[in-house]
């Protein structure tokens, strides 16, 4: 096992049997939040109307701020922040799914920092400013996806310049996090889906490039996949059943907690510096949704050019039960069989018909180059340029 470290300082409150216990740790952070919502959702299912009762309850004033669109807006946070930090909050309470959850960390960066505005601490850009802190934040996941809830991560937009860009800091990593099924009940089909995806991805992508010297991560991984892929068509045909909403939440955290990797090779998350760069060029592509277009493409360019043959193999052997002697042969019977999941599963698209365009793939490639390899190629066990990104890109558009 290669060496590793794993600090997962998030309370988990799972159940919504939970709630009192989660609102009396709140109370510890402070008695003044800020709550920070979406574009509705949470309003129009009743939940704000309970997470606001128990905040009364338990004696925690509340200053709402509503509006984080779904790939958050770097302006909306900072008018958040400024917000927050009128109304003097001691923490931040996320209630949505990841947007709403970056946003906020992203937010109480900035109050905790007396800052104004989040972008220029973004990777890529040439400031690239340091955040010093952040005031504590706490979330209530409404969508299966990100992990947001767990990791030190915000992913955050900005649609002046076209970019997509993340801040990570261990001091982002919520305090507390409340994981209630009953709040995941009405998230749309199409959602899901999207959230389906990037729970697997962010369990693929680091089987794919990390090696062989963690078989304890590979069947950890294995199991939170084999939950994803069996779980997402039983929740199509039963869209409101709390049990299996339940497993997609919690695979979904445990797929990006860093227990998933723990003891292989550290490696880059290609698919999703390429597909930040999709989304950032055009922020109605849910993230999910980007990476699940890359899926195919992504796998057979790396089998094509000798890369991790092995590793897809054994994907194969372990999620689908695919006996090869050979390995390339294993390879592409892995990728054709998960493609037929993702058709199966309403996941299976091409770039052009999400509005990104053949002639804006060289300015996408050269985003995620200059965000991610900081002007180098990409590292994905060889190089990944611009042509090879391009490439991938163009192999997208066989998927009809
Ligand atoms: O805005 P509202 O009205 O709340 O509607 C949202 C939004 O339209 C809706 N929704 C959320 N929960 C719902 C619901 N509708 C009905 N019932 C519910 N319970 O769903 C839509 C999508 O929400 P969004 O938060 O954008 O989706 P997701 O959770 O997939 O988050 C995506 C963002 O997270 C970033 C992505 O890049 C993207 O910006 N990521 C964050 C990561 C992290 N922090 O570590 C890691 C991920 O890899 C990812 O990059
Ligand atoms: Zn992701």
């Amino acid at each position: 096992m290669n060496p590793f470290e794993v600090h997962i300082p998030t309370h988990i409150f799972y159940g919504k049997e939970k709630d009192g216990l989660f609102f009396d740790k709140l109370a510890e952070l402070g008695n003044h939040a800020l709550l920070v919502i979406g574009g509705g959702s949470v309003k129009r299912a009743g939940y704000l109307d309970e997470v606001t009762s128990q905040l009364n309850a338990h004696h925690i004033t509340y200053t709402l701020f509503e509006g984080i669109e779904p790939n958050p807006h770097a302006q909306t946070i900072d008018k958040a922040a400024v917000l927050g930090k009128a109304k003097g909050v001691d923490f931040v309470l996320a209630l949505g799914g990841g947007s709403v959850m970056d946003a906020s960390k992203g937010i109480a960066g900035l109050i905790h920092d007396d800052e104004k505005e989040i972008w220029p601490f973004v990777l890529g850009e040439p400031k690239h400013k340091t955040m010093k802190g952040a005031i504590p934040i706490a979330t209530i996941p409404t969508t299966a996806a990100t992990a947001s809830e767990v990791t030190a991560y915000a992913v955050i937009s900005n649609v002046e310049v076209n970019g997509k860009s993340p801040i990570g800091y261990s001091f982002f990593k919520p305090a507390a996090s409340w994981l209630n099924p009953s709040y995941h009940t009405s998230i749309p089909l199409e959602t899901t889906r999207d959230g389906a995806s990037d729970i697997l991805s962010h369990v693929f992508e680091n089987y794919i490039l990390g090696g062989n010297d963690s078989p304890l991560a590979d069947r950890y991984s294995e199991g939170v996949m084999q939950t994803v892929l069996d779980t997402m068509p039983l929740v199509e045909k039963d869209p409101g059943n709390e049990a299996l909403r339940g497993q997609l939440m919690w695979a979904s955290t445990l797929a990006l907690n860093t227990i998933q990797i723990a003891g292989r090779k550290p490696s880059v998350f290609i698919m999703h510096n390429l597909e930040h760069a999709l989304s950032g060029f055009n922020p109605d592509l849910a993230h999910g949704r980007g990476l699940a277009i890359l899926y195919p493409a992504y796998f057979k360019w790396m089998v094509q050019n000798g890369r991790a043959v092995d590793r897809f193999a054994l994907l194969g052997e372990k999620l689908f039960g695919i006996q090869s002697s050979d390995e390339k042969k294993g390879a592409y019977e892995f990728i054709e069989t998960f493609e037929n999941w993702l058709r199966d599963n309403g996941l299976y698209q091409r770039l052009s018909d999400v509005n990104i365009p053949e002639n804006a793939f060289g300015e996408i490639a050269d985003y995620a180059i200059k965000v991610y390899g900081s002007g180098s190629p990409l590292n994905a066990i060889g190089k990944l340029d611009k042509e090879g990104i391009v490439t991938i890109f163009k192999m997208t558009e066989d998927q009809k």
